[in-house]
């Protein structure tokens, strides 16, 4: 059965130029934000389709959506052609999705529905599909099964193990990973449920996470489960210059990797039973920042830079030397930057061991932050910043690394195009 066209609810298109600018700061001092975090689904302009195709993915400068799910799959086709039709398949089923329209039907009758049905009546959303490739496409247990090898990129590095990764194999990985976003949660499950079922006998789901932002406080950063700003700073879109240094892939990829950027995808756990036995100030030392405000420690303003080498009146650093502020800031990284996309997550609870004697198991929440970023190249953005943080962030007595992995997302799409093509077709 056919489902319902979603466009013809929508009302008249508002320019996101123009919610961007509805964002404005009131203080001159101020940076002005980065734009995924800031623009929330209240400030939405009422158009809620984004295009698909275009130079880069979407999904990755778009102004962050509500939802997500990320989910990464096992590649079981033994020719790289099938792989090929599969990227077609996913591409023309995306390019579908994000317009809200329901997955075609094959006209017989008495086949399959085309589409599961239960986006039929919802407007897009704003639905954003992301694709990308794992280091398994390129070469498996040492295997180069598809033939592919010699095109993998020299940035495209394995994620080396990092001290306190306690990655879980179930979680961890995959050689194909779509990441779907949007702002109605079933929209989305809609769109990775139809990206699953296009998949069939070619690829299959190796693990999916979700997430979410809080979404009723327009024109403020979201706060994450610890209960802080998160996004104050991040790559700054409206600098040129910034986002061709430090997010889009150039000529050095390869024509299939041109205009692409590399994810890192890991689900953090987060103790929020331990982190809210802490006191305030504990807290604030940990992040460098405060935690009401969201201004660094030192400064007044949310967005106000901070001052790293700002001293107490005993010559002690205002931001901790191991604050997860400080760790992560491009003045001490070299000036490494990445594209910050992440959200929280809500697995419910599973059992623990306590942390002293007598060891007894207990449930706690399954909860933390979904972190996904963006970078040129991943040796000089997130392994670069995440290597010292790793091993000495005060916020590491508190997060966990469970899984996730490093996905090369290729270019955008023109239609009549597949995403990849470049890469299939070298
Ligand atoms: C559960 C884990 C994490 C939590 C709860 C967390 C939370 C935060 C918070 C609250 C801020 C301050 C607000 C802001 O500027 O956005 C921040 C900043 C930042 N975080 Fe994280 N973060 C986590 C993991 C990571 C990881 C894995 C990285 C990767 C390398 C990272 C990189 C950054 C960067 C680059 C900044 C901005 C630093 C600056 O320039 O001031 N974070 N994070």
């Amino acid at each position: 059965m056919k489902g319902f066209g979603r466009r013809g609810v929508l009302g008249a298109a508002v320019g996101l130029a123009g919610a961007v600018r509805a964002t404005g700061l009131a203080n001159a001092d101020e940076k002005p934000p980065s734009q995924p975090p800031l623009i929330k689904t209240a400030s939405l302009p009422p158009d809620p389709t984004l295009p698909f195709h275009g130079p880069n993915q979407n999904g990755i400068v778009t102004p962050m959506q509500a939802h997500t799910s990320f989910a990464a799959f096992d590649l079981l086709a033994d020719k790289a052609a099938d792989v090929a039709a599969l990227m077609r398949a996913w591409t023309d089923a995306a390019a579908q999705l994000t317009q809200g329209l329901p997955l075609a039907a094959s006209g017989d009758p008495a086949a399959m529905p085309g589409d599961s049905g239960e986006a039929d009546g919802l407007p897009p959303n704003r639905l954003t599909l992301t694709f990308g490739f794992g280091p398994g496409l390129f070469s498996a247990d040492g295997v180069d099964r598809y033939g592919l090898a010699r095109y993998r990129p020299e940035a495209f590095v394995d994620l080396p193990r990092f001290v306190g990764d306690q990655l879980v194999p179930e979680r961890t990985g995959g050689d194909l990973s779509v990441q779907v976003c949007g702002d109605d949660k079933q929209a989305v499950f809609h769109a990775l449920r139809a990206i699953m079922r296009v998949a069939d006998g070619v690829a299959r789901v190796r693990w999916v996470q979700s997430g979410f932002l809080p979404g009723s406080a327009p024109k403020t950063t979201p706060r994450n489960l610890m209960g802080f700003k998160d996004g104050t700073a991040n790559l700054d879109l409206s600098d040129p210059d910034a986002v061709t240094r430090h997010l889009w892939v150039g000529e050095e990829g390869g024509a299939w990797m041109r205009g692409g950027s590399y994810a890192v995808v890991r689900p953090i756990r987060i103790a929020l039973e331990h982190w809210d036995r802490m006191k305030l100030a504990f807290q604030e030392q940990t992040v460098g920042r405060e935690k009401a405000s969201g201004a660094a420690i030192g400064a007044k303003k949310e967005f106000a830079a901070a001052d790293l080498d700002a001293v107490d009146g005993d010559g002690n650093p205002m931001i901790a030397e191991n604050a997860h502020i400080r760790l992560a800031s491009p003045k001490t990284n070299d000036g490494a930057q990445i594209l910050r996309r992440g959200y929280g997550y809500d697995n419910g609870v599973s059992m623990v061991a306590e942390r002293w004697p007598p060891w007894r198991h207990q449930m706690e929440l399954d909860a933390g932050l979904l972190f996904v970023c963006y970078q040129r190249d991943p040796r000089a953005g997130f392994i670069r910043i995440f290597d010292r943080m790793a091993r000495f962030d005060m916020m590491n007595q508190f997060v966990t690394p469970v899984g996730g992995g490093l996905f090369a997302c290729p270019g955008g799409v023109a239609p009549g195009r597949y995403l990849g093509q470049n890469l299939f077709e070298a």
